[in-house]
């Protein structure tokens, strides 16, 4: 039997419903696979605010860090959203990225067949996307310096955030892209903002240098406002993206739409050791929560992804994303994926129809 320590982040809104359908999954994969699932619950988020102040205790950091991988949900809401920056719930996920020094942050948006008619774009449009969006995580303007909203002279109030990226930061997030690209079509786009961000220019020419490592790799560069509408108008044109941290949390939530809806994509957030943090690419969705309506299959997916590069185990991943088909070619829906002549259920009953799915 294989034995992991998981440590889970339910954290707000919708973060607890869907993060309940996705331990229930594991735990009928892990009998069904003989894997043995340790789980512990801690705070993050709103919800570490309301209990101790903060949103991530240091407690929580370190349980986090000494597991083998952590399950995150979402955070983030109305009741906290006039907090200054570093004291929201944003913050302590920031803080869970930087303290576990996760920079690669690997987003997935593959078309299901099943789901083709969900998507707000047209089928021929869509057919065949499989784009994987690698994003910088712990870099850029998410946490460069100076930031801050400081007084000037005149005593107007003035708002600052630095976009920052060393050569190093750069290459490494560049490594796992082209690795990445390697392994799929062999094709790369870098995207940025070389023609107006010096930090971008640097972005391009280390993107180029690094290139000439990987032979087999095509790379090409887009300007990121040109990146978005290309996503939009012939999707198919791309396979593997590598961004920063800003454009990369833009280009992902335009990404998931091709797929149909946001409540889909899953993410790994991963760094050169230590564990992973997977986690859906969607928010903590206040304007649905305690409805049973939301969409746990992104929550799911990403505890499959937890098992393929968190755990290693594919086999028991494969399952999960197999039983995930399964239930959409059954016609089960949530609202968020509903089309005509299909049953829409709630969060519980679609994790009810797919642990079922999973034990047959
Ligand atoms: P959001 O992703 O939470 O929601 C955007 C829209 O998508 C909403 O209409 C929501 O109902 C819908 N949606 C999202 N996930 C869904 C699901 N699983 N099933 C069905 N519908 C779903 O983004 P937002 O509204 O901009 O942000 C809400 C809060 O979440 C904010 O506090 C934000 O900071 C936070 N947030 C957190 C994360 C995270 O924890 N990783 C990511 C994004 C946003
Ligand atoms: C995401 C979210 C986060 C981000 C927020 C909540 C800090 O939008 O995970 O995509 O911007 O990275
Ligand atoms: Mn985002």
């Amino acid at each position: 039997t294989q034995q992991f320590r998981i440590t889970l982040l339910p954290g707000d809104g919708i973060g607890p419903e869907i993060m309940n359908v996705a331990v229930d999954v594991l735990k009928v994969v892990g009998k069904k696979f003989d894997i043995e699932f340790h789980f512990q619950e801690v705070p993050i988020g709103g919800a570490a605010i309301d209990l101790t102040g903060e949103p991530l205790p240091q407690e929580s950091l370190e349980k986090c860090r000494n597991s083998d991988a952590v399950l995150l949900a979402a955070i983030g809401g109305y009741k906290w959203d006039s907090l200054p920056p570093a004291q929201r719930p944003e913050g302590g996920l920031l803080a869970l990225r930087a303290g576990l020094e996760l920079f690669a942050n690997l987003r997935p948006a593959k078309i299901i067949p099943e789901l083709i008619d969900a998507s707000t774009l047209k089928k021929e449009v869509v057919e065949g996307v499989d784009i994987l969006v690698v994003r910088e995580l712990t870099g850029g303007i998410y946490f460069g310096k100076p930031r801050g909203v400081f007084a000037t002279e005149t005593g107007e109030k003035r708002g600052v955030n630095t976009m920052v990226y060393t050569e190093s930061e750069i290459n490494r997030i560049g490594r796992v892209a082209f690795e990445a690209a390697q392994k799929r079509s062999g094709k790369l786009c870098s995207v940025d903002k070389a023609n107006v961000l010096d930090v971008s220019q640097l972005w391009r020419e280390s993107m180029t240098k690094l290139a000439a490592e990987y032979p087999s790799v095509e790379l090409s560069h887009l300007y990121v406002d040109n990146a978005a509408m290309q996503l939009l108008r012939a999707p198919s044109q791309f396979d593997t993206i590598v961004t920063g941290n800003l454009f990369g949390d833009i280009l992902s939530d335009a990404a998931a739409m091709l797929t149909g809806s946001i409540g889909m994509l899953p993410s790994a957030s991963l760094g050169a050791t230590g564990p992973g943090v997977f986690e859906p690419v969607h928010g903590s969705a206040p304007d649905i929560a305690g409805q049973d309506k939301a969409n746990p299959l992104a929550q799911v997916l990403s505890a499959a992804m937890m098992l393929r590069y968190g755990l290693n185990q594919p086999t028991a991943a494969d399952h999960i994303e197999k039983s995930v088909s399964l239930i959409l070619q059954r016609g089960l829906r949530t609202g968020d994926i509903m089309s005509p002549g299909m049953k829409q259920l709630g969060c519980r009953a679609i994790g009810d129809a797919l642990i079922q799915a999973l034990e047959e």
